[in-house]
């Protein structure tokens, strides 16, 4: 098990460029499947995600060569479509390329999806839709078996507008005969990527970023290059460190109309936010204020997954707060660890009641999931002595250097 330690008490200052983004890169990888040729992936981040990604698409015969941040990825002898399901079980995006290689190949085999504990986390939306596309799927609840003679676009309407949904139905929905219109769908800006991706690689997509894509398959595609965006997660991650530890940060390389609802809220908490449209600079000198109600939802809502990390430092407030997760339904867990470091925090149902303390002290935490342990150390920075973080190796399925970030930033962290 990997500690990741921090000593907090350590203002935050200086510039950092943000590393390419997790949610965004993983699709596209899945998409170049679809192609019988090349696709470059720039500005790639080195996270665990990304090697397991890597490890399913060389086991079905994509070849591929990934060095600084640079992913080179030829699927032109694709063989199999069958996903090892070690690597399934390790993450959510593995089911991406349900759609994908059912487009590709007309097969697949997988199972479901592992990742992050912070919920059911089901995918019968995926499998609705992809049935509706002409898939036939076999589900013995542990193996998923898909095949089709040739996917056909539909008219599919999402009951709550899923991201992995949607990323599977566009990808699906490229190498399909006809017109496949999304309802309802994501509009998260890793869809709008995904979009602009799949646009470059030549499918034709109208919609993008709303919640109505119409696509119209089996256009010819060609070699494409792309440049993932900055993580706009990580950056809120990082803000929110600065904001636990005070400070003065400046974040770059990342796209800040991605980011509007997030950066409002570290306003909101007191602190002096401005940007531009590729960076962002946090400065916090006082006590953080209380923020009475935030709700997390799908975008441009405030997202899902800043949630643990805006609950660190609502946990520093002068007064009291109350975050309301409306997305995952198990995604409150890192109160209790916070807790432990001395929060007062109440969980009631999909419910934090955040009463905020002058200070908070170094302990023995555990990470529950991606976002938690990071989390964690952002409510460490802000603390008083040491605390130590056990991360079962979540933490570095997200973050390529969490560590070494912050230590630029003038903060006390290492593994
Ligand atoms: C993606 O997960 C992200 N993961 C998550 O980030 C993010 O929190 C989430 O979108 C919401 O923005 C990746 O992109 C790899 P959903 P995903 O499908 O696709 C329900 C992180 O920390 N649902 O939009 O799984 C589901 O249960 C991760 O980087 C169904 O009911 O999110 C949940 O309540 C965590 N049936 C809600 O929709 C389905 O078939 C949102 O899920 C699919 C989803």
């Amino acid at each position: 098990m990997d500690t990741l330690k921090v000593q907090g008490g350590y203002p935050l200052r200086g510039e950092l460029k943000v590393q390419g983004s997790k949610n965004t890169v993983l699709p596209m990888m899945a998409a170049a499947v679809l192609y019988k040729g090349v696709t470059v992936l720039t500005n790639v981040p080195m996270i665990r995600d990304v090697y397991c990604m890597i490890h399913i698409l060389e086991t079905i015969g994509v070849r591929v060569v990934f060095s600084d941040h640079c992913l080179v990825l030829d699927a032109s002898s694709l063989q199999s479509g069958e996903i090892p399901l070690e690597d399934v079980k390790k993450m959510r995006s593995s089911i991406m390329l349900l759609g994908a290689l059912l487009g590709r190949l007309g097969e697949a085999v997988t199972s479901y999806p592992g990742g992050c504990s912070i919920g059911k986390r089901p995918i019968d939306l995926h499998l609705e839709a992809l049935r509706a596309m002409g898939a036939d799927i076999q589900d013995d609840g542990i193996c998923i078996r898909a095949g089709t003679k040739k996917l056909h676009g539909a008219r599919i309407s999402l009951r709550f507008p899923s991201v992995g949904a949607t990323e599977n139905i566009l990808l699906a929905a490229a190498a399909a005969d006809g017109v496949t219109v999304i309802e309802n769908a994501a509009r998260e800006p890793e869809i709008t990527e995904l979009c602009l991706f799949l646009q470059k690689m030549g499918v034709r997509i109208t919609g993008a970023g709303t919640g109505m894509i119409c696509v119209r398959g089996g256009s010819g595609l060609c070699d494409t290059s792309y440049q993932i965006p900055g993580d706009r997660i990580v950056a809120g991650t990082y803000l929110a460190a600065a904001a636990a530890a005070g400070g003065d940060v400046c974040l770059t390389g990342v796209y800040t109309p991605y980011m509007t609802s997030a950066l409002q809220v570290f306003r909101d908490c007191g602190c002096d936010v401005t940007w531009g449209k590729e960076h962002v600079r946090i400065r916090s000198d006082r006590r953080i204020l209380p923020v009475p109600m935030i709700c997390t939802s799908p975008y441009p809502g405030f997202p899902t997954d800043m949630q643990s990390p805006l609950m660190a430092v609502l946990a520093y407030a002068d007064g009291i707060s109350v975050i309301e997760e409306n997305i995952f339904e198990e995604r409150l867990n890192c109160g209790a660890q916070l807790c432990r470091m001395g929060a007062d925090i109440q969980i009631t149902h999909n419910r934090a009641r955040i009463i905020g303390q002058k200070e908070l002290k170094g302990a023995w935490v555990e990470a529950g999931d991606l976002r938690a342990g990071a989390a964690l150390a952002v409510a460490a920075a802000g603390a008083c002595g040491i605390t130590k973080i056990a991360d079962p190796g979540h933490i570095r399925r997200g973050y390529e250097a969490i560590d070494q970030d912050l230590q630029m930033l003038g903060g006390k962290v290492w593994w």
